[in-house]
């Protein structure tokens, strides 16, 4: 039978909900599968002064076209609604091609080097020292972590700048390195305790400890994602309140049109904007172990650069009357190391998601950032909050009494 025949992906049994990501995902292992289905004896790392594990619920969308190969994101999260609002739009843009997404050819990690007492008239020629030293530099860095190296990382670029600070000017340093399938803290700081030593001889300045460390805005893992949504499958018609609400196609394009204009001009409206699209993006990196702080603060810090905060994403009718939806946004990542080399239910979460690498990774995940906010800026000026995330809600936790009734 072919995939879109089947019943409703929340409907199946648990061995036909893992029969369903196999024919999606046919490199979804068989281990993989029993942690999930014994997911209370999976190998969990203990957290320090350990007490208890904390439960979430983890589902997946049922399918999400990136670029051409279609995918199951599993994500983790306490709002029911994040995961319903996100499959819809998935299946949404799926009629108009999928979602289109792109990275840099090297994604990087930027590390930094803070050096002071530096005398403030020394200081514009110690950043000039750096600059000419660069390639001696980078040689240093990377001889820090050789592992890395033989893996086809390194440090690509180095780029010193003299900041003004209430205790004085400093040279700060940032440097971009291919950490390949790292997140890259780990590496960076190994690379910025390398060059330190030949920093400070160069700028006669100091290298204090702490001032080496990765910054989370993070240009170098921009994702860039588009997507269409047919007018059609945007129009509302449902009963809400025992009142028939009825929205066309293209008024609801037009309504999002307004909505995202506001979110772009307005902060206030920007913060809970970007929340929506960070509902996705977080949901899934819990479910995959990454660091959800991290992606946080580089989109958040990215909303804000070099201009006044404002929505990481837009959505504008196109020639055809449909909506097109627009996101930029940094999406820092790891697949080795941390949660993910320990933890048996999070390995189990990235097999089953399909990606195989950190770019693949972040293009999905930045799909599925796109897709939860076009779900949400639809439910907003659509059925309302209260309707569309709060009947939902309701639902679950009712579900959620009954099975404590039970037992
Ligand atoms: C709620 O978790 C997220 C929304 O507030 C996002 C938005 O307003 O765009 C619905």
């Amino acid at each position: 039978m072919a995939v879109r025949e089947r019943k409703k992906f929340r409907e199946m049994g648990f061995d036909e909900k893992m029969g369903f990501i196999s024919e999606i995902n046919p490199g979804f292992s068989d281990a993989s599968k029993e942690t999930m289905r014994n997911w209370s004896s999976a190998a969990v790392p203990e957290a320090e002064n350990h007490v208890t594990y904390q439960k979430t619920g983890v589902g997946i969308i049922p399918g999400i076209l990136v670029n051409g190969k279609r995918y199951t994101p599993t994500m983790g999260t306490e709002e029911a609604s994040v995961v319903a609002g996100a499959s819809n739009a998935a299946k949404m843009a799926g009629k108009r091609g999928g979602f289109r997404a792109s990275v840099e050819d090297i994604m990087t990690t930027t590390g930094q080097i803070e050096v002071v007492k530096i005398p403030a008239e020394k200081i514009e020629e110690a950043k000039l020292e750096i600059e000419r030293n660069e390639k001696r530099l980078i040689e240093m860095g990377n001889e820090a972590t050789p592992n890395l190296v033989a893996a086809g990382g390194r440090i690509l670029s180095i780029t010193p700048r003299v900041i003004e600070t209430r205790m004085g000017p400093q040279l700060i340093i940032n440097f971009e390195a291919d950490c390949k399938d790292a997140m890259g803290a780990a590496a960076t700081s190994k690379m910025a305790q390398g060059m330190s030593p030949e920093i400070e001889k160069l700028t006669g300045g100091e290298v204090i400890v702490m001032g080496k460390v990765i910054s989370n805005l993070m240009l170098g893992r921009m994702v860039t994602v588009d997507a269409t949504f047919d007018k059609e499958s945007l129009a509302l018609k449902k009963e809400i309140n025992g009142k028939m609400v009825e929205i066309s196609g293209e008024e609801m394009v037009e309504r999002i049109c307004y909505t995202s204009a506001w979110g772009e001009a307005d902060q206030f409206r920007a913060t809970t904007h970007n929340k929506g699209i960070m509902n996705g993006i977080d949901a899934v990196g819990l479910a995959l172990g990454q660091d959800t702080r991290a992606l946080e603060s580089a989109a958040h810090s990215y909303a804000a650069f070099g201009r006044p905060y404002t929505s990481l994403s837009y959505f504008e009718k196109d020639a055809n009357g449909d909506l097109h939806g627009h996101l930029e946004v940094p999406i820092p990542l790891g697949l080795v190391g941390g949660a993910t080399a320990i933890n048996e239910q999070v390995k189990a979460n990235i097999e089953a998601t399909g990606c195989k690498n950190v770019p693949e990774l972040a293009m999905l995940i930045g799909s599925v950032g796109l897709a939860q906010n076009l779900a949400a800026l639809r439910m907003l000026v659509g059925e309302g909050v209260t309707s569309g995330h709060g009947s939902l809600h309701r639902k679950r936790v009712e579900e959620a009494e009954k099975l404590k009734r039970a037992r």
